[in-house]
């Protein structure tokens, strides 16, 4: 007769102490591992706090109850009751935080069997992804994805109790919504009830929060869930959650300080690091300058700098050719890297070369200090005057044995280029400290981007954002000129959150409209409601969203954002443990009015 299915759990199994030897427990969780010891059966018993081992010996077991113990297997589901006991000397196991006990069973039964696994669980970690996802149940069992969703748990908690203690309203949004444009491919839903017409899944509740404000909901926050079809990278997933948070009456300023007593407090409660507020601020283009990236890893220096001057007059043709055309020359000066980079990794199609070209670079120049007293040295060294190579290693600060990497090219392309040369130094030169937090703000973006395929002007947050007050005049004459009131925050070379302060007339919307091509009848269509909200009485506001899937990577130290999210899709967008996306049946698709094209049919 079965007597511990029904009986209470007295404890969790990670919890028992050495305090507590004499008392009489019942456990209840997986079998971790066992193993049979001349007759006697040890086994670790696991359940989400932890491991603690089990005796069970057939003189403390009734004979029914031991027999089936013969049967047990990794990962059966059982209850045990018995005696905390003191291991015997020398079986202490220090690495265990129940290494110091075991429980002596007086009763045992198998509540559940399980299949052989597909997948040990201590090899399983180096399982392919694939397996993990497909068997996401049995990889969410092992410790360690465990504690990643346990402290996932605590991350919600712990800005929940910040916002609401600093008097944010947590306000929920509709799911099944209208298009609001971050940018990114929306994903649709059909309507049943109203014939040809799509729900749109929001990309972010930005359009709802900014109503709130008109609302008078001043302080609203919410743990949204976004929505975006778009390529996927390491650090994106097509259902993300954000941190959202909208304010009324406030300037930058007023908001960075509250967020980033936020973000210090989820840093210090969660990993118990020291976290400095305020955080820099960088303006846009100095981070676009010196580190090639409007999310720049400040966890080490290596700072480019433009030498455009320094080449002006001389006569290397690559040089001269990209400055006449208006571009600009960019170097990065690689301390004592002369001899760990070698001139296969520098020469033409080697590795360096090819991580330029990734980001449109045509090709990498170099030089090595060399010499007494050192000078820049390579195979152009001799195209160009002894004075202009001793002005370039004066402007980079370059001593003996450093390496210097030079791109010739558009302002974008050889920031970009030499940014991300620099992450790959960074990283292959092991100066980034991992344990390094380093926080900035990006303030001070362009409120446009020049969209060269489609030859117009995009929003370069998105179309709510505020141009600075003396830059409206400029949005219809120098639309490139125009600063946003928008930031960034980024910690090591992540952007972690952005937002902005937003416009709140709907004259400025419109002109702001026009400016990117959404003419008056289309902003209509799109977003009429916004409009006419925003001539009801709507408070100066601004906001911003922080990605808590990316704070997440960085809490856990992990690269991929799959790692932290319970229930991720792949790459290709699919769910493999359910197989969503699925077909549907011809009648789920005549309710919403879909016919499928014949081809993606058959
Ligand atoms: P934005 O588009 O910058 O702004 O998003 C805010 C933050 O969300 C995170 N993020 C993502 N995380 C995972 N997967 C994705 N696909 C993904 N896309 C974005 C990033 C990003 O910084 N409504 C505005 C916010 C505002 O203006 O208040 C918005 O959504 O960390």
């Amino acid at each position: 007769m079965p007597q511990l299915t029904e009986a209470k759990r007295s404890c969790y199994c990670g919890e028992l102490r050495k305090s507590d030897i004499g008392k009489e427990v019942i456990l209840k969780g997986w079998v971790h591992s066992h193993r049979n010891h001349g007759g006697i059966i040890f086994l670790d018993i696991r359940d989400r706090t932890g491991l603690c081992q089990v005796e069970l010996d057939p003189k403390n077991i009734a004979a029914e109850y031991f027999e089936s113990a013969q049967k047990l297997r990794d990962e059966f589901v059982i209850a045990v009751k018995g005696k905390v006991a003191a291991r015997p000397e020398g079986m202490v196991n220090p690495k265990l935080a129940t290494g110091e006990i075991e429980v002596k069973a007086s009763c045992f039964e198998i509540l559940n069997t399980s299949q052989p696994l597909p997948y040990t669980m201590d090899s399983y970690a180096n399982m392919s992804e694939e397996n993990r996802l497909r068997y996401r149940y049995l990889d969410l069992r092992r410790p360690e994805m465990q504690e990643i969703i346990i402290t996932r748990s605590k991350l919600y908690r712990v800005v929940r109790t910040f916002l609401h203690e600093n008097g944010f309203i947590e306000v929920d949004t509709p799911i099944l919504t209208k298009s609001t444009p971050e940018g990114a491919r929306d994903f649709l839903v059909p309507s049943r009830m109203s014939e040809g017409m799509f729900y749109a899944l929001p990309q972010s509740p930005q359009l709802f929060k900014q109503i709130l404000m008109v609302a008078g909901y001043d302080r609203y926050f919410q743990i949204a869930r976004c929505f975006r079809d778009e390529d996927f990278r390491a650090n994106r997933q097509p259902e993300f959650t954000q941190i959202d948070i909208e304010m009324s009456f406030i300037t930058p300023e007023d908001l960075f300080e509250p967020m980033e007593r936020l973000i210090k407090k989820i840093f210090e409660e969660i990993k118990g690091a020291k976290v400095e507020i305020p955080f820099r601020r960088i303006p846009y283009a100095e981070a676009m300058l010196k580190y090639g990236s409007d999310k720049p890893d400040l966890r080490f220096g290596l700072e480019i700098k433009d030498v455009t001057d320094i080449f002006r007059s001389c006569d290397f043709r690559v040089f001269k050719e990209t400055i006449e055309a208006g571009g600009v020359i960019r170097a990065l000066c690689v301390p004592a890297a002369a001899e760990k980079i070698s001139n296969t990794q520098l020469k033409p199609g080697g590795e360096i070369p090819r991580v330029a070209a990734t980001y449109g670079a045509k090709g990498i120049a170099w030089f090595k200090m060399e010499g007494e007293p050192a000078l820049p040295n390579s195979n152009i060294s001799k195209f160009f005057a002894a004075e202009t190579l001793a002005s370039l290693a004066s402007a980079l600060g370059a001593a003996a044995g450093d390496l210097i990497l030079i791109v010739a090219d558009k302002p974008k392309v050889a920031a970009e280029s030499l940014g991300q040369l620099r992450l790959w130094l960074g990283r292959a030169l092991n100066l980034i400290n991992p344990d390094a937090l380093e926080f900035a703000w990006i303030v001070d973006f362009p409120l446009f981007e020049w969209n060269e395929n489609e030859r117009r002007w995009d929003s370069a947050h998105h179309p709510f954002t505020s141009p600075m007050p003396e830059d409206i005049p400029l949005l219809e004459t120098a639309p490139e000129k125009v600063r946003a009131r928008a930031y960034d925050l980024t910690l090591n070379g992540e952007e972690i959150g952005g937002g902005s302060i937003r416009i709140h007339r709907s004259d400025v919307q419109e002109t702001v409209f026009k400016a990117i091509g959404i003419g008056e009848k289309e902003a209509r269509h799109r977003f009429g409601f916004l409009l006419e909200a925003l001539s009801y009485g709507a408070p100066p506001h601004g906001g911003i969203a922080f990605g808590l899937d990316r704070i997440m990577m960085i809490l856990m130290k992990r690269d991929s954002i799959r790692d932290v999210i319970p229930f991720p899709k792949t790459q290709a967008g699919l769910c493999l443990m359910t197989g969503a996306p699925s077909d549907v049946t011809d009648e789920q698709l005549r309710d919403v009015h879909i016919q499928l094209r014949r081809e993606i049919k058959e």
